[in-house]
């Protein structure tokens, strides 16, 4: 057996205790060697859970360390572009949860670091991993035959499906200057997009888009290419975005609102004249949550729906294959800092139509 990929993970929140560990520690092709976290209770947590040696003081000292191969940006966004520089000038892999970056303008110079030829940098949009949504792209039909598109996120957020699934270790040793300093970092990046007098709502709307969107949004892209233009965006209250994507023969509208009713209704849906393609995700804080492709396809005089799943497997799981592909076999990576970059430049234009409108 070749030698495990030794990763160090920078930020063990939420979605590094429901996700990234585990399914790290359950894969014997790599090894946990190292973590951070600014909260000390939460390191020495983690570090008795998995069993892992070394804890680095920060996110620099962890860069440092000549024994990682890989290291996983698993912090609050606004670290994210700092510590996409600091990572890819150490040389090491790097996987990165998305979004790669509040703004394109942030992103944009991070292209043009100098990189080691096959050092991988890879952005966490799991959706696009799942298996029903692969299935998706090999089925889609030509571009030219499709008329409509509907993509949607109307969900609850995660505490509600968390607090009954998983024990997830909440630290209070944070210093309550890291937070501040940290919102008010958010606060002002969001503004460099969207304006110093932007209202609140607008302003929670482009986050919306950079969290929950940029995942269905970076699949549409991923099916679809890159459209045209923004043809109409609007959002009321920050957290009801609808946006009008222009595709020239056909338009797709994207969907969001995060409510209080506790269901996770994501989804694509591509239709032409004779068939309906339908892709549905549930909640990804829940592990294996299965995912279904449904095509119906209509004759004049016949009409049938084949499904495909319910699928089980993980698309976080996926996604990680994914990346160890990539590492050790140079597979192309598509969820790329490039990929990403076309998003942000997406959110900035929706971002102008919720000013605008
Ligand atoms: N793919 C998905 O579906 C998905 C789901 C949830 C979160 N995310 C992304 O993952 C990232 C983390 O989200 P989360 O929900 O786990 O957040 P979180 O706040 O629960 O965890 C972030 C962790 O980073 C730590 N941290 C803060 N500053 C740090 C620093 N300077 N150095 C080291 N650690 C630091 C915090 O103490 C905390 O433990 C975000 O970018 C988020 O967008 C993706």
């Amino acid at each position: 057996m070749t030698a495990p990929l030794r990763v160090g993970l920078i930020g063990l929140g939420e979605v590094a205790q429901l996700m990234h560990l585990p399914l790290l520690a359950d894969d014997q092709r790599f090894a946990i060697a190292a973590i951070t976290d600014v909260s000390p209770s939460l390191v020495d947590y983690v570090a008795r859970r998995y069993g892992v040696a070394r804890v680095h003081a920060d996110a620099d000292s962890l860069l440092a360390n000549s024994d990682l191969d890989a290291v996983f940006i698993l912090t609050p966004d606004h670290l994210h572009a700092d510590l996409l520089d600091k990572a890819i000038r150490s040389g090491k892999h790097v996987f990165i949860e998305k979004p790669a970056a509040l703004t394109a303008a942030q992103l944009e110079p991070l292209l043009s670091v100098p990189r080691p030829p096959d050092q991988v940098v890879f952005v966490g949009y799991m959706r696009r991993f799942s298996r029903a949504f692969l299935e998706l792209k090999t089925r889609l039909p030509a571009l030219d035959t499709i008329r409509h598109v509907r993509i949607r996120d109307i969900i609850r957020e995660a505490p509600f499906f968390v607090a009954q699934t998983r024990n997830v270790f909440k630290p209070n040793d944070v210093s309550p200057d890291i937070i501040a300093t940290g919102r008010a970092r958010t606060q002002s990046m969001l503004r460099s997009v969207m304006g110093e007098d932007c209202p609140a709502d607008a302003l929670r709307a482009y986050q919306v888009l950079t969290g929950l969107s940029s995942h269905s949004i970076s699949a549409m892209r991923d099916l679809l290419g890159l459209p045209k233009g923004v043809r109409y965006a609007t959002q009321h209250g920050g957290e009801t975005v609808i946006a009008l994507f222009d595709y020239g023969h056909f338009t797709a509208l994207y969907e969001a609102v995060i409510d209080d009713v506790s269901r996770f209704d994501a989804g694509i849906e591509v239709l032409t004249q004779t068939q309906h393609f339908k892709l549905n995700y549930d909640t990804p804080y829940i592990r294996n949550l299965p995912t279904k492709l449904e095509i119906t396809t209509s004759s004049a005089t016949e009409t049938g729906t084949e499904i495909i799943g319910p699928i089980y497997e993980d698309p976080f799981r996926i996604e990680l294959g994914a990346f160890l592909d990539s590492v050790v076999n140079g597979t192309p990576n598509k969820t790329s800092l490039e990929d990403s970059l076309q998003d942000l430049k997406l959110f900035a234009e929706i971002g102008r139509h919720f000013r605008a409108g």
